[in-house]
C-alpha cells in the first residue's frame, strides 16, 4: 500500500517523525511536502494529496495541520475521497471500519507523537468491515455525483 502524507508548517514536524514510523512498519510513503517549517497554506498540501487519492495515485493518505480541521475540510471537497479526522484511538479505528476512510488526518496541536503513531497504525491496519455499511458508501457516492457532477 502506498501512502502519500503531506502537512502545513504546524503539522511539518510530526510529518517527519510519521514518514519515519510509516516506512518502519512496511509501507511505502510519499512526502508530498511542505519541506519546512516556513508558514504555508494548508490548503495547498491537502489539494496534493487528497488529488492523488481521489484519482487513485495512492490508495491511502495522510495530512497533518494544527487541528487536523482544516486538512479534512480540504480533502473532502475531492471526489472519492473520504478523510477522517481522528485524533483519538477509537474514532482512527471506526473511521476504517465503518467509513473506510481514505484520508486521516490529525492535528499537531492537539495529541502528542506516541499517540500519533498508535493512531497512524491502527488506521493502516484495520480493515473495512463492509456489509450494512456498504450501503451507506453507496448512497453516499450518490450524494457526491449529485453535488459534484
Ligand atoms: C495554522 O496556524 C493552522 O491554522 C493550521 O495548521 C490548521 O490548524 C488549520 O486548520
Amino acid at each position: 500500500m502506498k501512502i502519500a502524507i503531506g502537512a502545513d508548517h504546524a503539522g511539518y514536524e510530526l510529518k517527519g517523525i510519521i514518514t519515519k514510523f510509516i516506512e518502519e512498519i512496511g509501507y511505502e510513503v510519499i512526502d508530498m511536502g511542505t519541506g519546512t517549517s516556513c508558514s504555508v497554506d494548508y490548503p495547498d498540501y491537502a489539494e496534493a494529496v487528497a488529488k492523488a487519492v481521489s484519482e487513485g495515485i495512492y490508495e491511502r493518505g495522510i495530512l497533518i495541520c494544527g487541528t487536523g480541521i482544516g486538512m479534512s475540510i480540504v480533502a473532502n471537497k475531492f471526489k472519492n475521497v473520504r478523510a477522517a479526522l481522528c485524533n483519538d484511538l477509537f474514532t482512527a479505528k471506526m473511521s476504517r471500519l465503518h467509513n473506510d476512510a481514505n484520508i486521516l488526518c490529525m492535528g499537531a496541536r492537539v495529541i502528542g507523537t506516541g499517540l500519533a503513531k498508535e493512531i497512524v497504525k491502527t488506521w493502516l491496519t484495520t480493515n473495512f468491515e463492509g456489509d450494512r455499511h456498504l450501503k451507506r458508501l453507496e448512497k453516499l457516492n450518490l450524494i457526491e455525483r449529485k453535488v459534484i457532477d
